[in-house]
């Protein structure tokens, strides 16, 4: 059904879309957080290295496969290597995004309650001990994060009814431009507090010693949430492109834009976690415990707040629709079902998975798996499992069972001056696949 496909109305619109599947709850909570508990600038470090070695052309190489295909994650698998079992690789890429989204929306949810709390005025004038007390109730209340997620997930299958070019597109165009403006107001005033530059230098100075494979497995585990890799989010919105585009150019956009935000947003946090003394500990609250404390000393601290956490709404937003969309691609394309039934059902099923992390950090906070609670194991074991076993797959499909040359193909009928086409085939043969399983299998084992 290529030609009755629905394509993005313009590059621009193709490119804020999928900056804002990439750009969201991955680099504004979990990247702070994840450099935290990783000791710093080594985190840092690691972090650049995966996303020049393996983000970049990872990215490069899932838009390829989907617009070759032009059809949803699935189905790609079994058009390009017909007969074969890879669409099995579509289906763990199913169930990472499955995993995701439920507790997405969770967190999502929260931010929605920070939006309405900070409206009403309800963190302003707080301490960090205030916060942190705020923080815990909210998060652990019985009903509160469930309504959050609830609403959340409303307005999510409310933008992917809409299709491909008037709801994700239309929506990121509005609101990608509005967060970076607001970050860079945060980002200003982190920067004159007493006392901001030791944290600066903690996360830009790395120190070596802290580099071992299981921050190796967390950075991998960080690229791939952080650019909506290793489950066919990039490679759907890669099937809505047109011959024409520059895939290349488009990838290093993409990466960039989201590098430069979880950068921003790491430049806002930790500082501030060293002014305000606040424990790293605190784990995944840290965004909402140290950014209330950097609004609390602007003037107008609500208005601010309020912004801010409208737009962290947003931003997971557009991530959101697009792991909404890989599923909803499949039913659409291969059942026929309606989009609209498809959104509404799965948007349905999504939300109950997402219960027990809802109340994860309450009622259920004592049922602990792996050593974390109901939230951070579903989040560990999508992220750090499925993720990179999902793009492990994913490159050794295309370098080693569809090819390189083919792909090569591909690339060059929108970019023809592709000067990194053997670099680029290279990585994806040898470098990507040896460098994941190797993390991949000694993080997990060790
Ligand atoms: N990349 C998104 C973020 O950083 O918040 C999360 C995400 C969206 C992951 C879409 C995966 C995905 F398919």
């Amino acid at each position: 059904m290529a030609g009755q496909r629905e394509h993005w109305n313009s590059r621009s619109g193709f490119i804020l879309a999928t900056v804002g599947s990439a750009v969201g709850l991955g680099n504004i909570w979990r990247f702070p957080t994840a450099v935290v508990r990783n000791g710093g600038g080594a985190f840092l470090l690691l972090f650049l290295i995966i996303v020049l070695f393996i983000g970049v052309p990872m990215i490069i190489a899932e838009l390829t496969l989907g617009r070759k295909s032009q059809k949803n994650l699935v189905s790609t698998f079994s058009t390009l290597a017909p007969g074969s079992k890879w669409w099995i690789v579509g289906l763990i890429g199913w169930a990472a995004v499955f995993i995701i989204l439920s507790f997405y929306s969770v967190i999502a949810g929260w931010s929605l309650i920070y939006f309405l709390g900070s409206l009403l005025g309800f963190f302003s004038g707080l301490d960090t001990e205030g916060l942190t007390q705020a923080h815990n109730q909210i998060v652990g209340n019985p009903i509160l994060p469930i309504l959050g997620q609830a609403i959340f997930m409303v307005v999510t299958v409310i933008v992917v009814l809409y299709g491909v070019t008037k709801g994700i597109e239309r929506w990121s165009k509005i609101f990608m431009p509005g967060i970076i403006l607001i970050l860079f107001v945060l980002l200003g005033r982190t920067l004159l507090l007493e006392g901001a530059a030791e944290g600066v230098l903690w996360f830009l100075r790395p120190d070596l010693d802290l580099i071992n494979l299981n921050t190796a497995l967390d950075a991998v585990g960080q690229v791939f949430f952080s650019f909506s890799l290793g489950m066919g989010a990039i490679l759907t919105y890669g099937s809505y492109l047109s011959p024409r585009e520059n895939i290349p150019q488009s990838a290093v956009l993409i990466s960039l834009s989201d590098v430069i935000i979880a950068l921003l947003m790491g430049l806002i946090v930790i500082p501030a976690l060293f002014v305000f003394n606040v424990e790293p500990e605190v784990g995944p609250g840290i965004i909402f415990v140290t950014l209330p404390a950097i609004f609390n000393v602007l003037p107008g601290s609500m208005i601010w707040s309020s912004l801010f956490f409208l737009m962290l709404s947003f931003a997971a937003l557009t991530s959101s629709v697009s792991l909404l969309e890989v599923v909803v691609a499949y039913f659409v394309d291969e059942k026929k079902w309606p989009r609209p039934a498809a959104a509404i059902s799965l948007g349905i099923l999504n939300f109950m998975l997402g219960v027990p992390s809802a109340l994860s950090k309450g009622i259920l906070s004592d049922q602990i798996i792996l050593g974390m609670d109901i939230l951070d194991s579903m989040d560990f074991f999508a992220s750090n499992v499925l993720l990179p076993l999902g793009g492990l797959l994913t490159v050794i499909f295309l370098a080693w069972v569809w090819g390189t040359d083919k792909a090569m193909a591909e690339i060059i009928k929108g970019s023809p001056h592709f000067k990194w086409g053997k670099a680029w085939s290279f990585v994806i043969r040898f470098i990507i696949p040896v460098a994941i399983a190797y993390i991949f299998i000694s993080g997990i084992l060790g």
